[in-house]
């Protein structure tokens, strides 16, 4: 007879109390908020870090957490499982060609004549890097014969560690794959087993850092930006703290620059600065020419 599943080891009970705790520190932390109703979810996704770390129960994960910078593995570890990191390359078509055909060549006229012609744009909250690498496809196409007269920088930056160094390798397959136009594939990646890795040319252009939204700090170094995509992150976060992040988005901002955020998010009552521009199936918001 084979034993059943009463072998399995039985991970700790996440008690009302110390739910609570969890989850204004997480809210302190990174913005994020943990629904009432996530009780279970958050003892599964934590429960077993918890037994790997060799505590007791989550009231001593509080208290370690309450103990450890968030540069720490221990709150690594609790970014990565408690964020939501699902991405893949050219994610909204509507977007995307707005990118390509509105918003590329506005700022690429913006700097001809100039003696050096830097483009900025940064992928905040990148998850595994597939919109930042997508950005630079995109930037590279529309720089065309010119790319070699430009400096393109593309910077990919999110909480989760674990995410910016697969990110970094550059290595993907499968469904992150599924929407790249074939000629992208052929182009911009290399073939690795049944996977592909990006090109040189989009390392090149690319860099990757781990940024959290609430470190005021690392958030004000991101200056200069021509366009920012910070998409299916706001969502997450409670009216206060998406607030702060979209007003800092603003100040990372060149004036006249432009702001993507998810399509199905919006900035009404969180932002008043910014103007709302409407494109075919979606919209962009523009910090105003100074
Ligand atoms: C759903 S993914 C979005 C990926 C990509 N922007 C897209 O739309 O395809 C959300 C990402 O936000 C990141 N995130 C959550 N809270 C964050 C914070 N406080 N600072 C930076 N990144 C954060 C998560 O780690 C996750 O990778």
């Amino acid at each position: 007879m084979t034993e059943g599943p009463t072998s399995m080891p039985q991970g700790p009970v996440l008690s009302a109390e110390a739910f609570q705790a969890l989850r204004d520190l997480i809210r302190n932390a990174c913005g994020i908020v943990v629904p009432d109703n996530k009780e279970t979810s958050l003892e599964g996704k934590l429960g077993e870090h918890v037994l790997r770390l060799g505590l007791p129960g989550f009231r001593e994960y509080v208290d370690l957490l309450e103990r450890e910078s968030y540069a720490g593995e221990v709150w690594q570890e609790l970014f990565h499982r408690v964020s939501t990191g699902e991405t893949y390359f050219f994610r909204n078509e509507a977007q995307n060609r707005v990118f390509a055909e509105h918003l590329l060549p506005t700022v690429i006229r913006r700097q001809q004549g100039r003696m050096f012609k830097r483009i900025k744009v940064w992928s905040a909250a990148c998850a595994t890097g597939e919109e930042a690498y997508t950005l630079a496809i995109q930037l590279h196409q529309a720089l065309g014969r010119q790319a070699g007269e430009w400096i393109p920088m593309v910077t990919g930056t999110d909480i989760d560690r674990t995410a910016i160094q697969v990110a970094e390798r550059g290595e993907y397959g499968g469904r992150s794959l599924q929407q790249v136009p074939p000629r992208m594939l052929k182009k911009y990646f290399e073939p690795a087993g049944d996977r592909y890795l990006v090109t040189e040319t989009l390392r090149r252009m690319v860099f990757f850092k781990p940024v959290n939204f609430a470190d005021e700090e690392e958030m004000a170094t991101q200056i200069n930006m021509d366009v920012i995509f910070c998409r299916n992150v706001l969502i997450y976060f409670d009216g206060e703290f998406r607030k702060r992040v979209v007003d800092r988005l603003y100040n990372s901002l060149k004036p006249g620059g432009y702001l993507v955020i998810g399509h199905s998010e919006s900035l009404r009552g969180v932002h008043d600065g910014f103007a709302s521009i409407p494109f075919p199936g979606t919209h962009v918001y523009q910090r105003p020419e100074e």
